[in-house]
């Protein structure tokens, strides 16, 4: 086993975790020697001598040999990745955006100077869904994963829908729970959960996919009324994030609101679990299940990798083949809800079947057969007026 020095990248939520929990193993033989941070004015409930807050003095250190990067700022973060894995050193980093979008050279990279580069806490938290996928799932022949991968959005579904709490109150309690990213737009627009289904796309089917073109609506235009719905039939609104292998070699994939009952396995995940369900020729279903936000739970799977990287453990890629385009005309059929403001004028022409409409005094709704292609083309995706929500 090796032992490990680290240069830690960040001292938030997750960064303070990893250093409390690493204080505490020290039989793990790994010793964090330098931290940067930006903001060297802020009380630290550690040490002052391991801050700094210049990059070089982890990256040019050539007794640091893993740099644990837990920052925020997509681009910086690029930059350190970049210059450790070129420095030799390997790295750990919880930053999904960064990650999903920048596969390609990250993959070149590791490549190139034949170091590792390791992200379980990128994909929810304490769940281990990435290295399950490229491992364990190596040799099945995986055709589906849905779920729920974002923390921040379902600890405030389950708070509205089981404790009647208003939607601003519960946003800021899971801001205060370190659940919700900085900028808490990226969770409640589902753009974080389209930045982990790429990375579970590329783990479970090998595919690089552009994050910005995944179909997505994220739980902002929600309303009473589809709560309402929701109990009137016995069931739970879940930010789902889902994607299929179709035909073999084509893929579908999307950010959606859903409607999940009481047979599901999603639906008593509540507050900042996760949950996801992997769909194989041969297993059949598997659901893992955890929590996917917050310091502990996030700093265990970067602490699942450091304890990894000891024994020299990369992710080979082995399903890697080339990136695919989530075309527009994605023939996946789901089944919908829509509701609206009952003056509104919904054009409904692009379901392929109607199944029920209704038009109250304030708000109307419709339920039907659409593909994903059609979802995407429609006018009422981007209206926050309008809730879209799957019905399987
Ligand atoms: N903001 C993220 C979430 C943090 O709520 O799931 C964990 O990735």
């Amino acid at each position: 086993m090796k032992t490990l020095t680290i240069g830690l990248f960040g001292f938030g939520v997750v960064g303070e975790g990893i250093y409390r929990v690493l204080l505490e193993r020290p039989e793990l033989g790994t010793r964090i020697k330098r931290i940067c941070i930006r903001n060297p004015e802020k009380n630290r409930n550690a040490p002052k001598e391991l801050f700094t807050t210049l990059a070089g003095d982890i990256l040019d250190d050539p007794e640091i040999d893993l740099v644990v990067e837990l920052i925020d700022d997509a681009d910086a973060a690029l930059r350190i990745c970049r210059k450790a894995m070129q420095s030799g050193k390997v790295v750990v980093s919880a930053n999904k955006k960064m990650i999903a979008e920048n596969l390609t050279e990250l993959v070149a990279l590791q490549t190139k100077h034949n170091v590792s580069f390791l992200y379980e806490a990128a994909v929810c938290g304490s769940v281990p869904i990435i290295r399950n996928l490229e491992e364990y799932f190596d040799n099945d022949w995986l055709h589906s994963i849905s779920g729920i991968v974002n923390g921040s959005t379902n600890y405030i579904l389950t708070q509205m829908s089981l404790n009647g709490h208003a939607y601003d109150e519960v946003l800021t309690k899971a801001q205060e729970l370190g659940f919700a990213e900085s900028d808490p737009s990226l969770d409640v627009e589902g753009i974080d959960a389209t930045y982990k289904l790429c990375l579970i796309l590329f783990h479970a089917f090998g595919v690089i996919v552009d994050p910005h073109s995944i179909l997505r609506k994220g739980i902002t235009s929600l309303h009473p009324f589809d709560m309402q719905y929701a109990h009137e039939k016995g069931k739970r609104i879940k930010l789902i994030a889902r994607t299929n292998r179709v035909n073999g070699t084509q893929y579908s994939a999307a950010v959606l609101p859903g409607f999940v009952g009481h047979s599901s396995k999603l639906f008593d995940v509540n507050n900042e679990y996760n949950g996801l369900l992997i769909g194989s020729s041969l297993a059949d279903e598997q659901f893992l299940s955890g929590k996917g936000a917050g310091r502990y739970p996030t700093a265990s799977a970067v602490l699942s990798d450091i304890s990894a990287l000891r024994y020299g453990y990369k992710y080979e890629y082995r399903k890697h083949s080339i990136g695919v385009d989530l075309s527009s005309h994605d023939k996946t059929t789901v089944e919908l809800y829509l509701s609206y403001p009952a003056r509104k004028k919904i054009d409904d022409s692009v379901f392929s079947q109607i199944h029920e409409s209704y038009r109250g005094t304030d708000r109307g709704y419709l339920t039907g057969s659409i593909t994903i292609g059609h979802i995407r083309e429609s006018d009422w995706l981007k209206d926050n007026t309008v809730s879209v929500i799957t019905l399987n």
